[in-house]
């Protein structure tokens, strides 16, 4: 009898060892460890040995069953593991994510920064100036005479009789020369202000980039060096472009920037990107500094003609809609 019960514990055992999942778990608890299994039957059947031999086989019995459920446990938790296991892998990490939503900035706001850091590249720090002028920084220290038609009132967007929006980024070419003294290389960008009647090459706002150099030997040699150089960066090195003479009252010789455009049917025209020259002497008598010993250049660009140009937009508009499957594309 007593070996009966070892048996019982000897099969179990080897019973357990081919256990591989929950399913024959299951089995081997209702056939060995449930209210009808082989080890409570072998408890029970304790109670039916002679009471001399009762101890002896309670003793083993218990012990069969302790070992059958120490291992059971073993194998029970070995299982609910991997199951574990198996669930945490049902997140599929390899799969793509939900993509937030995350903004950019506009294609103006974009190309001033190329054109900044490619600015700063070249040694020039950047300058910024107030969008509501004075007469004096708008048109007087440029050299433009009070019956100029650039001071037309009905040209301009004037505040009062003094103050207007800035026409042109120019006036930060003043600021900077009231306050420093040469040399002088700043870049400046921002938005100008014309009461124009808005079309596809038109708005009322815009965006200038300025620039100004001023030293001892600057010539129209730096000028149209520095221009090549920063059309062939921003543009690429195919990229054609011409000088075109030109008059600013603020510039003297002065010219104009064309950039070479071909469009979708191939059809090429010369498209004009800004204004330039040597700064006229007068320039730098109105803000004190000596032009005899300094020479300088500067030029204005308009952003909103780069950015097109170079992005193969051809209406402005476009950049100020914020239709964004426009914006999204760049
Ligand atoms: N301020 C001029 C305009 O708005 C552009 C310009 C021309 C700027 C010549 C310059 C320059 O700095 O030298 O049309």
């Amino acid at each position: 009898m007593l070996e009966r019960f070892e048996k019982i514990g000897q099969d179990a055992l080897a019973e357990l060892k081919e256990v591989k999942d929950a399913a024959s778990l299951e089995n081997f608890r209702l056939k060995y460890l449930s209210r009808k299994g082989l080890v409570t039957q072998m408890l029970s059947q304790v109670g039916s040995f002679p009471p001399d031999q009762r101890p002896a086989a309670g003793q083993i019995a218990n012990q069969v069953k302790k070992k059958i459920t120490a291992e059971f446990e073993v194998v029970k938790n070995a299982i609910n593991q991997a199951q574990a296991g198996k669930t945490a892998e049902l997140i599929d990490v390899t799969l793509p994510g939900i993509l937030p939503h995350i903004g950019r900035p506009h294609l103006i706001t974009q190309t001033i920064n190329d054109l900044l850091e490619l600015f700063g590249r070249m040694g020039f720090s950047v300058a910024r100036g107030p969008e509501v002028e004075d007469e004096w920084h708008n048109f007087v220290a440029l050299n433009i005479p009070p019956h100029h038609p650039a001071r037309d009132p009905l040209d301009n967007f004037y505040i009062d009789d003094n103050i207007l929006l800035r026409t042109q980024t120019s006036t930060i070419q003043i600021r900077v020369m009231e306050k420093t003294k040469p040399p002088i290389r700043i870049v400046a960008p921002g938005r100008v202000y014309r009461p124009d009647t808005v079309d596809a090459t038109h708005m009322f706002m815009f965006y200038q980039l300025e620039a100004l150099v001023v030293d001892e030997d600057i010539s129209m040699v730096d000028l149209k060096t520095t221009i090549d150089q920063f059309i062939h960066a921003f543009f690429g090195p195919a990229a054609k472009w011409r000088f075109r003479p030109s008059f600013f009252p603020f510039t003297e010789p002065s010219a104009e920037v064309d950039v070479l455009w071909t469009d979708r049917s191939d059809k090429e025209t010369w498209v004009e990107m800004g204004g330039c020259g040597m700064v006229d002497p007068n320039v730098f008598d109105a803000v004190g500094i000596d032009s005899e010993k300094y020479t300088g250049w500067a030029f204005g660009f308009g952003i909103e003609r780069l950015a097109m140009r170079k992005y193969g937009i051809d209406d402005i508009r476009l950049l100020f809609e914020n239709d964004l499957r426009f914006l999204k594309q760049f």
